[in-house]
């Protein structure tokens, strides 16, 4: 049957899709943005039948909405050790490469991902691209020097062969973006990303840079929206 979702849509459906890979007692990291906020009222709703989990938010926003959801959220620090996060993107390339941060929750959205065994990542169809580097990328830096840090940042993607550049400080200097860490998000525009490890390699060892977008061998499964339905990478 055809269904012709829209990209809302498909953000649902892979997130209640992505509750098949649920179990009662497990330990939980919950993204941020649209998609993962899909996935929190369906988790919500489970919880409100008795579904016994326990999470750890990614973002202050995602926390008020479990909390809302009754769902129950703990620190990192308590869990130390999560069974499986499930987050959005805003790209993914076939060997799951994430590019994330759109939202500005990168960095507790990378550190939880670590800290899980298993990561499933959850998009529409729009998401999901031949090679990264059409989102301009996300980097989390820290407010004291920015325009050093964003220079050298400009650097680092030339000498990973990105095919352009062009950094903006997001929000602008005068009312710039901060993240729930206080801290700064400078964007890459870098058009193509050919070679994703190297360019975050080159990020990570720029002082100023405390984390950046790529989510390399993280995601494990994908669950992908489309129009008329949804699909599982690897299938
Ligand atoms: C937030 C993220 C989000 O997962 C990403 O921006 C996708 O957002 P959405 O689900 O709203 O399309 O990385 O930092």
């Amino acid at each position: 049957m055809t269904q012709n979702l829209t990209a809302d849509d498909q953000k649902r459906a892979a997130a209640i899709k992505a509750l098949d890979h649920i179990l009662p007692g497990m330990r939980l990291g919950l993204g941020t943005g649209s998609t993962a906020a899909h996935f929190v009222r369906a988790l919500g709703q489970r919880v409100r039948e008795g579904l016994a989990v326990t999470a750890v938010a990614t973002s202050e926003a995602t926390a008020a909405l479990a909390r809302e959801f009754g769902i129950t959220i703990v620190e990192l620090n308590e869990l130390r050790h999560l069974d499986l996060t499930v987050d959005g993107a805003d790209e993914l390339d076939g060997s799951l490469r994430l590019i994330k941060g759109g939202g500005g929750a990168l960095l507790r959205e990378k550190i939880v991902a670590v800290s899980s065994d298993r990561m499933i990542v959850i998009a529409d169809e729009s998401k999901l691209v031949g090679e990264l580097g059409n989102f301009p990328l996300p980097v989390e830096i820290v407010p004291f020097g920015y325009r050093v840090t964003m220079e050298r940042i400009a650097d680092a993607a030339a000498a990973a062969g990105c095919a352009q550049n062009l950094i903006t400080l997001r929000g602008g200097e005068k009312h710039p973006f901060r993240t729930d860490g206080g801290n700064f998000i400078a964007d890459c525009d870098c058009s193509h990303i050919p070679h994703p490890e190297d360019l975050d390699t080159r990020l990570s060892f720029i002082p100023g840079v405390v984390e950046n977008g790529l989510f390399l061998d993280l995601a494990t499964v994908a669950i992908i929206g489309h129009t008329g339905g949804v699909k599982e990478l690897p299938a």
